[in-house]
Order: C-alpha cells, then sequence, then structure tokens
C-alpha cells in the first residue's frame, strides 16, 4: 500500500470511503437512485493524487451542503464540476483551499490532502496554502493597482523575487502564460481594474500563477466573458494543465467537454457519478446524471 507521510496526517490511497446507506439499484445498465442516498458512481480514486478528498460535509449553519463527497484530484488533469445550482460547486471547490474558513458558520468536516497531508490539520498555514491553491473566480477581482503590481504582488509577500529582476522576470513569463503581456506590455503601470473583462480575468489567471502553485481552482472563470474570450481562456486551460492541476466549476457543458479529462456530477450536495468526460457526457451511468445532461433537468 503506497502510503504519503508529510507530517502528523498521512493519507492513503487507501483511505477508506464512507460506506453508502444503501446500495444502488442499477435498472438496464442506469443506477436508479432518485433520493440520491447511494455511492457514487465511477472511480473517484486516481493513480497519482494531486489532493484527495474523504468523507467531505459541509453545513452552512442547519443547512447541510455537501454530504460525503469523496474525490482525488490528478496531476496535469482538469477536472469540471458540474451540476444544477445550488447543488454545492462551488462550496466544495472553496473546500480545497479553505476559502470557507472565511464564512462565518460554514463548517467542514472530513479530511482534503494535498500531496498527502491533510490541508485542515491545526499546523496548515492558509496563506501559502492559497498560493499553493490558488483560485479564479467568477467575477474578475483585480486588485485597485496597476496592472504590474496585480502580478508582483503575491511573489513579494511570499519572497518569489530575490530582486527587481526576479520580479519583473516573473511578473512578465506569468503575463505572457497567462496570453495577455502583449495587449498590455507597454501600459504596465495603468490600473489592472480598466483592462476588459475578459483581459481582467486573464490577469487574475497571472496573479494566480505567479506563485507558481500546484492547483489552481476556476469557479465559473468564463461566464461573464464573450465566446471569443472565453475561447482564449480554455486554450490557457489547456496550457496550464501542463503544469498544474485544474479544478474547474462550469454551468457550460459544452466547456466541460471541451477541457476537461474528468468530469464530477453534483446533485443536491451530494457526488453523483465521477467519470472520464467523454463517457459521462456520451454515456452517464446514473439517471439523475442522464437527465442533467441531457437538459431534462437543471
Ligand atoms: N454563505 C452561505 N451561507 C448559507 N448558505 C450557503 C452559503 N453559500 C452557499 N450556501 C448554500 O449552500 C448550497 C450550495 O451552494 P453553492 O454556492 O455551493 O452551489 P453551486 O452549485 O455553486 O450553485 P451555482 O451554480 O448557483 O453557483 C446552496 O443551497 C446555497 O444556498
Ligand atoms: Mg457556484
Amino acid at each position: 500500500m503506497e502510503t504519503i507521510t508529510t507530517s502528523s496526517t498521512s493519507v492513503t490511497k487507501d483511505t477508506p470511503l464512507m460506506t453508502p446507506e444503501k446500495p444502488n439499484e442499477v435498472v438496464e445498465n442506469k443506477v436508479i437512485d432518485r433520493d440520491h442516498r447511494g455511492q457514487t458512481v465511477g472511480d473517484v480514486t486516481v493513480e497519482n493524487p494531486r489532493m484527495t478528498a474523504r468523507n467531505v460535509n459541509v453545513w452552512y449553519g442547519d443547512k447541510h451542503a455537501i454530504q460525503n463527497v469523496n474525490l482525488d484530484i490528478a496531476n496535469n488533469e482538469v477536472a469540471a464540476l458540474i451540476g444544477p445550482s445550488g447543488c454545492g460547486k462551488t462550496t466544495f471547490l472553496r473546500c480545497l483551499n479553505r476559502m470557507n474558513d472565511t464564512i462565518d458558520g460554514c463548517l467542514v468536516e472530513g479530511e482534503i490532502a494535498l500531496d498527502g497531508k491533510n490541508i485542515y490539520d491545526k499546523d496548515v498555514d492558509v496563506v501559502p496554502l492559497r498560493a499553493r491553491v490558488g483560485i479564479v473566480f467568477q467575477k474578475p477581482n483585480p486588485f485597485p493597482k496597476s496592472i504590474y503590481e496585480n502580478v508582483a504582488y503575491g511573489p513579494r509577500i511570499h519572497g518569489l523575487a530575490r530582486n527587481k529582476t526576479d520580479l519583473d522576470e516573473i511578473v512578465h513569463s506569468s503575463l505572457k502564460r497567462s496570453g495577455l503581456f502583449d495587449e498590455v506590455k507597454d501600459r504596465l503601470d495603468q490600473p489592472g481594474t480598466g483592462l476588459s473583462g475578459g483581459q481582467q480575468q486573464r490577469l487574475c489567471i497571472a496573479r494566480a500563477i505567479a506563485v507558481s502553485p500546484e492547483v489552481i481552482l476556476m469557479d465559473e472563470p468564463c461566464s461573464a466573458l464573450d465566446p471569443i474570450a472565453t475561447a482564449t481562456i480554455e486554450e490557457l486551460i489547456d496550457e496550464l494543465r501542463k503544469k498544474y492541476s485544474i479544478v474547474i466549476v462550469t454551468h457550460s457543458m459544452q466547456q466541460a467537454a471541451r477541457v476537461s479529462q474528468r468530469t464530477a456530477y453534483f446533485h443536491l450536495g451530494d457526488l453523483i457519478e465521477v467519470g472520464p468526460t467523454s463517457e459521462i457526457f456520451t454515456n452517464p451511468k446514473h439517471k439523475l446524471t442522464e437527465e442533467y445532461i441531457t437538459g431534462r433537468f437543471g
């Protein structure tokens, strides 16, 4: 058994998954489980996980928003989280870098490990964690600073540059990798907020990658963008996958199909089904997934 131990907590590939409350009923090759109290359909684990979520539950006060979710995030993979509004996609995504810590009354239970170390352990500092697991929000949110300073901020506070030449290099290469450099190279001292929506989103991606993350979380990153800006971001996601793990929440089935290798379908706080994207979209095994992707639900 492969065991990864980086400090007090060790998470193994065989860390037990929650036992289902009842087995899934299968009729004509489809899982019929409309009250969704069964086990996630498909393999939630991967060979070489970058992150592992085990038995994750989230409450907002009395509201049980995520129920017993188990999911691995692989290296060099884009994983898409899909499902109807309110099913818990954002909530789960935010668990992966402890953004939910900032919400009063939000309780996260279970275990989420990055490279084998539980990120909810008491000795984990969230500041470096959020540099290792960066997040890009639905609405681009550049700081009210110059384009240069937006990207330089993270490397500076994390001490990644020894001098101005190093910092320039990080800023320029991050902007190049996010596909924005050529459009802004002559006005790096201008406010980031003065860019177009698509440019601002690429600036936010440059800001996230400037601190050399391992995982990038994206919550509907293209929902405010036109098709051209969307295509640019999708190409970028494909490029970023060579180096990072990416988890993307999207309401666009076409986008999930275009950019992701694995897709996870959530429904009312449960992870219903996970599998290779091509299979989820052509041959879903759970009735609820099928209804969602064929537009009969959600
Ligand atoms: N800050 C909060 N306080 C209380 N309840 C919340 C909070 N954030 C989310 N919820 C509830 O948790 C559930 C999951 O919400 P979440 O935002 O994760 O859904 P989602 O799948 O991202 O939806 P959408 O597609 O609309 O973005 C919903 O019932 C929502 O009302
Ligand atoms: Mg959401």
